[in-house]
């Protein structure tokens, strides 16, 4: 077999994540996997095996931790994402049933008048940060009450969110920041557990609901509620701003999508293959495989990449470029695949849809101003987008 190709860079220095495309060219370049010297684990580039190792649950393993070090995999162990086989169908099959497109249906007209109302005001305003003003209050807006979080404690939901995402990437400075965070947000699902302080009505309740029927045990519910916590909030603000920024960068884009708003659904999807909001996450083998002819040992930690796998020029033609009218844009792997695919992937389309169609609606022109990117181990994502809009010329109707 081919030795694995090793490549010398940390790719999660500051420098990097602001602009880590280069980094991810380059790997792909070299290989299918590829060594990390400066992580000690193997990453994963490319489409075609990043979505074989996401298929194949078996070989690559969920269940000794996604993140990139042990302390988040031991936070996290217990949660749907951080389980295989059996043990994760059952967790799925308690807080999937919530999310699905079907379940969701009774809050669509809510979350587009939301989204109506909310675009309706900035316009009014004229300028305003896309990220603090938009692109958080809907998500912040919905998934709470969604899933009834108590009240208490709501205003740490974006903290610890982000401080999980820090630590879900290398053991670096940023993710010994987070530490203490993200096991605060660990005492807060284990003390809303206790209590059973979920309001009733809430996706949540679904949770509390199964350990009181016996079907789960206790020690399982504190890590299911992390799994509506932590991924529920950074990841939809982070495609929303993101779509903001690419349509406001793209007037030709804009163009397409005010001609043809059936594009929207195309355009969210386009814009988690082009800024993957998850940049990677990671599994175990749990035997001595092999990826596309390189060996790889069992025990190995591999990194897929996603937001390299979804810029991969053997699957989508011109791959830096914004297009939503992609023919394939729906392909790429932003919300994983298979058996682990995003479980809420149904509300953070619904959101994203939402404000779309509200700014395709009352917007005539985006002008962007200068942004600033955030610094996160996993999230890709903006801090603040200043725009200014214009509104939609109001079509007069002469009298005759
Ligand atoms: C644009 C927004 C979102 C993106 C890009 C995203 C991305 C992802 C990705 C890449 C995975 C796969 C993890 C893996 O392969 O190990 C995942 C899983 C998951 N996501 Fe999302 N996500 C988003 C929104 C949400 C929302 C709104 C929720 C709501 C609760 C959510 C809940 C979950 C859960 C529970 C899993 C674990 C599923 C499992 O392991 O079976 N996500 N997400």
């Amino acid at each position: 077999m081919p030795a694995i190709p090793a490549y010398p860079h940390d790719i999660w220095t500051d420098d990097v994540l602001l602009d880590p495309h280069p980094h991810y060219r380059a790997l792909r370049e070299l290989g299918p996997v590829v060594w990390l010297e400066a992580h000690q684990m193997y990453a994963v580039p490319r489409y075609a095996e990043a979505r074989a190792v996401l298929r194949a649950g078996d070989t690559f393993c969920s269940g000794q931790g996604v993140g990139l070090n042990d302390v988040i995999n031991g936070i996290g162990a217990g949660t749907t994402l951080m389980s295989d086989g059996k043990l994760h169908d059952h967790l799925r099959s308690v807080i999937g049933p919530g999310l699905t497109p079907r379940a969701l249906r009774s809050i669509r007209t809510s979350v587009r008048q939301l989204a109506t109302e909310l675009v309706g005001r900035l316009v009014a305003q004229g300028s305003f940060d896309a990220v603090a003003d938009l692109a958080r209050v809907l998500p912040l807006t919905v998934v709470p009450d969604l899933v009834g979080w108590p009240a208490g404690g709501r205003e740490h939901l974006l903290a610890w969110a982000g401080a999980t995402f820090d630590l879900l990437g290398p053991l670096n400075s940023r993710a010994e920041h987070a530490i203490p965070q993200a096991q605060e947000m660990m005492e807060f699902a284990a003390r809303t557990a206790a209590e059973g302080n979920i309001q009733s009505g809430g996706l949540g309740d679904a949770i509390l609901d199964a350990a009181r029927r016996g079907e789960l045990p206790p020690s399982q519910v504190p890590p299911l509620i992390i799994d509506y916590l932590a991924p529920s909030l950074d990841t939809t603000i982070s495609a929303i701003g993101s779509a903001l920024w690419l349509l406001a960068t793209n007037p030709d884009q804009w163009a397409a999508l005010k001609t043809d708003p059936t594009l929207i659904p195309n355009a969210f999807n386009e814009t988690v293959r082009l800024e993957s909001p998850i940049r990677a996450f990671s599994r175990v083998a749990t035997t001595d495989t092999e990826l596309d002819g390189y060996g790889v040992p069992a025990e190995a930690r591999l990194i897929v990449l996603y937001a390299s796998a979804n810029r991969d020029e053997q699957v989508f033609d011109r791959p830096d470029d914004f297009d939503v009218s992609r023919n394939n844009a729906a392909a790429h792997l932003g919300f994983g695949y298979g058996a682990h695919g995003c479980a809420g992937q149904g509300l953070a389309r619904l959101e994203g849809h939402a404000v779309l169609q509200a700014l395709v609606d009352q917007v005539e022109a985006i002008e962007p101003g200068r942004p600033v990117r955030a610094l996160n181990n996993v999230i890709s994502a903006w801090d603040s987008l200043p725009v200014t809009v214009h509104p939609t010329r109001q079509t007069v109707v002469a009298n005759a």
